[in-house]
């Protein structure tokens, strides 16, 4: 009997990989889109390093107008969205253009979203819940990563409440993902290993949750393979252009499976943590994938064993049982080389804020796709054993 269930899929976004494309395509892109203003969205560090020089000189070229709004932060807050929102009005931008790593390119659809809304975001959260098709968006990534250049969603923060809202809709799919590994080079080791993490668990959880299909799957264990083989390399050298093209490809496939699949027990465990303590998202995402797959060790039906094959483990002569385990000592081993630490004590985390952080974590729809059934009880455990 086929184990393979009904499903069905969209995914329509142009995607482009081209090292050099952000010099030598944004303006066309832009142009292609039928506006000549764009609000730039981006952060300090992405300014600071000098990445939109080369770009903001073929905008002018083309005699694109554009405003820059490099106010993100970490963990995007709603006051950022409006700031940057204000401004789109002000040169009442045709298209948001984000140049940056999942914080800026979540605000850059946050503010897509209000200039065909407006109103308080807030209210748009969960699925399909706005009225109008936002403004156009290109999405630029910096960092390998989010995937979020490729998914139908934005995940906000609401500090008055420590909450990470997600706010889904069709629509919100970027209308293009121009994927440029040459803007790497420059990238921290810390930033590297973190965000390629982040793919990591984007991949895992949406090849072993419920809502998997034969399409996610064939996404998602490819970008697996080319973590497995190029985040060593990519930490310890963001410049070598095979390693980041490796790894941008990765969180870009990977994006695409969660889009569609959607995620788990970990990462509806790390937005509260990020919400309350500002852990950066890949790093409470390490922290929590071995504690996650652990779990959901019982519910597995063979992919961790293939898990474990494609991080390079030798499990070729193990039963799926017998094998499983290795998938979860490969994440770890993993993690530890690239530098991330093995608990979030040191990002200031306590232990009196899992019983509202796990109410917060049950609230995410990725709880109920996730392989083995959770209850807030199960949620406050992995959380102590982040902390142990
Ligand atoms: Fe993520």
């Amino acid at each position: 009997m086929s184990t393979i269930k009904d499903f069905s899929y969209s995914h329509p976004i142009k995607t482009i990989l081209e090292a050099g494309g952000l010099k030598n395509r944004l303006a066309a892109e832009v142009k292609e889109l039928g506006t000549d203003r764009i609000l730039l969205v981006t952060d300090p560090g992405v300014l600071n390093a000098g990445l939109l020089n080369d770009a903001e000189a073929a905008l002018k070229n083309a005699g694109i107008t554009y405003k820059i709004f490099s106010g993100v932060e970490p963990n995007p807050r709603t006051e950022s969205c409006y700031k940057g929102y204000e401004m789109a009005q002000e040169i009442e931008a045709g298209a948001v253009v984000a140049v940056g790593g999942g914080s800026p390119i979540d605000v850059s659809k946050a503010i897509a979203l209000l200039m065909t809304n407006g109103g308080d975001l807030e209210s748009y959260e969960g699925p399909e819940k706005y009225k109008n098709a936002p403004r156009p968006t290109i999405c630029v990534p910096t960092t390998a990563g989010t995937g979020s250049e490729t998914t139908a969603m934005t995940v906000i923060t609401v500090k008055s409440r420590n909450y990470k809202m997600t706010i889904l809709g069709k629509s919100m799919l970027p209308n293009v993902a121009l994927l440029d590994p040459s803007i790497f080079s420059k990238m921290p080791p810390f930033i590297a290993a973190s965000t390629g993490m982040d793919a990591l668990t984007h991949a895992i959880e949406s090849y072993i949750n419920r809502a998997a299909n034969p399409f996610t799957d064939s996404f998602a264990v490819e970008a697996i393979r080319l973590i497995g083989k190029y985040l060593r390399h990519f930490v310890g050298q963001a410049a070598d252009l095979e390693a980041a093209t490796g790894m941008l490809v990765a969180s870009n496939l990977a994006g695409i499976a969660f889009d569609i699949s959607r995620l788990g027990d970990c990462h509806a465990m790390a937005h509260p943590l990020g919400g309350f303590f500002d852990v950066p998202h890949g790093v409470a995402n390490s922290v929590l994938l071995p504690i996650t797959m652990d779990f959901n060790l019982l519910a597995d039906h063979g992919k961790y064993k293939i898990i474990a094959e494609l991080l390079g483990e030798d499990v070729s002569r193990m039963t799926d049982l017998e094998a499983a385990p290795y998938a979860v000592e490969a994440v770890k081993k993993l993690s530890k080389d690239v530098g991330i630490p093995e608990n979030l004590v040191a990002y200031g985390v306590t232990e009196d804020k899992i019983p509202q952080m796990s109410k917060d974590a049950m609230l995410s729809g990725n709880i109920a796709v996730n392989p083995r059934v959770t209850k807030l009880a199960d949620i406050e455990n992995m959380y102590r054993l982040a902390l142990k």
